[in-house]
């Protein structure tokens, strides 16, 4: 009897870069901020379907270092829309198993919401069904930045000698580095670029681009992304030959 088919490979990390929602808002002639609120519904769409598949790590680019540089009054709706989300979301993520983390600088939100992240992420902690980060306030240029730094004063405190540093150390010290790194990661909103998102991590990840927008995401869109996926090969810089046998498991490094 033939034997059923292998099941599709599911990622275990999924890392999305949430874009489009301005020109969601623009083209139904609403203002920007009506695309960001369409966009935190779709957060909870992207949310469903990993808890739904048995993704085990969603991180999800909400805010960049870039983006403080964006008008202020778009700045101060987003920070409000983050605190608003923080107060509303967290008791049914939390029901839900899912754990909250938040990565990048934090010392540049205001304490108010601070104080949430911190309590969100004290809340959830125990929490083992999905990995949920929200890169806030986050570059990759800083995360490999603060890990050099980290490594720096290492160095200088006579704990560790420089000739010791490796990819492994380094990457010990990046963001996420307890988690694998992304397996598959996704951009919304039609441009193809990684805009300085985990780009350490992003290594060896398959990388995935759609026109849709942020706010229009549903789960045929996730469905056809992870369809992508399984159809990839992934070599981790050996041949086609090698990876045909016992696929190496890739670290952070
Ligand atoms: C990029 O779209 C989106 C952002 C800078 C903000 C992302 C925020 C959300 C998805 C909403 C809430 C998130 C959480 C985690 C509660 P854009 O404004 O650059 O769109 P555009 O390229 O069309 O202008």
């Amino acid at each position: 009897m033939p034997s059923d088919p292998a099941p599709a490979p599911i990622p275990r990390h999924l890392a999305v870069i949430m874009d489009g929602n301005g020109r969601w808002a623009q083209r139904r002639r609403r203002p920007r901020m009506i695309g960001h609120r369409a966009g935190a519904r779709a957060v909870d769409v992207c949310i469903d379907f990993c808890l739904e598949t048995g993704i085990e790590a969603l991180t999800l680019f909400a805010f960049s270092s870039e983006n403080w540089g964006r008008p202020e009054d778009e700045v101060g709706a987003l920070m409000k829309l983050f605190l608003g989300a923080l107060e509303r979301e967290v008791d049914e993520l939390h029901r839900r198993g899912v754990r909250i983390r938040f990565i990048g600088e934090r010392e540049r939100f205001a304490e108010a919401i601070r104080a949430r992240m911190n309590a969100a992420e004290a809340q959830t902690a125990g929490n083992t069904r999905l990995q949920l980060s929200i890169a806030a306030s986050y570059g990759g240029r800083w995360d490999i930045a603060q890990a050099a730094r980290a490594l720096a004063r290492d160095v200088a405190a006579g704990r560790l000698a420089p000739e010791a540093i490796d990819e492994a150390m380094l990457g010990a010290r990046m963001a996420l580095a307890d988690l694998p790194p992304p397996d598959l990661f996704i951009r919304t909103g039609g441009d193809t670029r990684v805009s300085n998102f985990l780009l350490w991590q992003l290594a060896y990840t398959e990388l995935w681009f759609t026109e849709t927008l942020w706010p229009d995401l549903d789960a045929a869109t996730l469905r056809r992304a992870l369809d992508a996926y399984a159809g990839r090969e992934r070599r981790f810089g050996l041949t086609g030959d090698q990876v045909a046998g016992t696929q190496p498991q890739e670290n952070n490094a």
